[in-house]
């Protein structure tokens, strides 16, 4: 397992966001999260990615204990998420968004100063913008792009990091069923090109299924159920969770 998880919890005051979570994550898998909003689906993923410390259990990376390291050295060891609205520079233009991204952490001042490291950098990062697609709006500052162009660049700036597990919290918010799916689409593609082990929490279910390898089922900060596309599909409780909360409501 590339990421294993245990009896993960995590507290807001009297509330358990997280409670007693066992997760794992095989080396190339592509797991999704569903259920419905409030489940706890961020908070997981903020204590894999070491945004937020845990109160309870343990996060093991290719076997080695990481709970409650800075994130910065999660990062630096290739777990890198996304965030739920778009982080970058709004008057930089992408390609300097990416550039930043590219560069290994702590090493801002070798952009400036070493002109091998800058080339490299900079390749990285034009590598980047033809993967998401956005050569056209290379030079224009992130803050003229539209908002599904804004995912894309998302994407494109956890990748720029080179990461090997990449979590995914609704990378496609936002966008129509049709952007979704082609979102989704290149999202797997580019995740089987560079064999990443990825966590995707996307609230469109026939995406879910098409893209996942595994579906994990989050109610109330507890896991309810975990299989293939197929056993999630035919759970009847999965079902009653959806229909009875509403299908949109993730
Ligand atoms: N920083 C925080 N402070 C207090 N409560 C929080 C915080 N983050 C999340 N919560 C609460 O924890 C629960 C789970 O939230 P979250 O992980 O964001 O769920 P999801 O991503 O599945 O919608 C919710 O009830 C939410 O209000
Ligand atoms: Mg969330």
């Amino acid at each position: 397992m590339i990421i294993q998880a245990e009896k993960l919890t995590k507290k807001f005051g009297g509330l358990t966001a997280v409670n007693q979570v066992d997760f794992s994550l095989a080396a190339g898998e592509f797991k999704s999260i569903i259920g419905p909003n409030g489940a706890g689906k961020t908070t997981l993923f903020n204590l894999i990615a070491g945004a937020e410390s845990p109160d309870g259990g343990r996060i093991l990376f290719q076997g080695e204990e990481i709970t409650s390291l800075p994130q910065e050295r999660i990062v630096r060891k290739g777990i890198v998420k996304t965030y739920q609205t778009s982080q970058f520079f709004p008057s930089l233009s992408v390609l300097q968004n990416l550039s930043i991204a590219a560069q290994p952490p702590g090493s801002w001042r070798l952009l400036w100063t070493g002109k091998g490291f800058a080339q490299k950098t900079l390749t990285q990062a034009n590598t980047v913008l033809k993967q998401v697609g956005l050569e056209n709006a290379a030079d224009s500052p992130a803050e003229a792009l539209s908002h599904g162009e804004r995912r894309y660049l998302d994407l494109g700036l956890a990748l720029a990091t080179q990461p090997k597990v990449l979590l995914l919290d609704e990378p496609t918010a936002g966008m129509s069923p049709a952007e979704t799916r082609q979102a989704a689409r290149l999202i797997k593609h580019l995740a089987q090109e560079f064999s990443l082990s990825v966590i995707l929490v996307e609230h469109d279910m026939d995406v879910v299924m098409e893209v996942s390898d595994r579906v994990l089922v989050m109610n109330e900060g507890r896991i309810f159920a975990e299989g293939s596309q197929q056993e999630i599909r035919r759970n009847s409780d999965v079902q009653r969770i959806y229909l009875g909360k509403g299908r949109a409501a993730c």
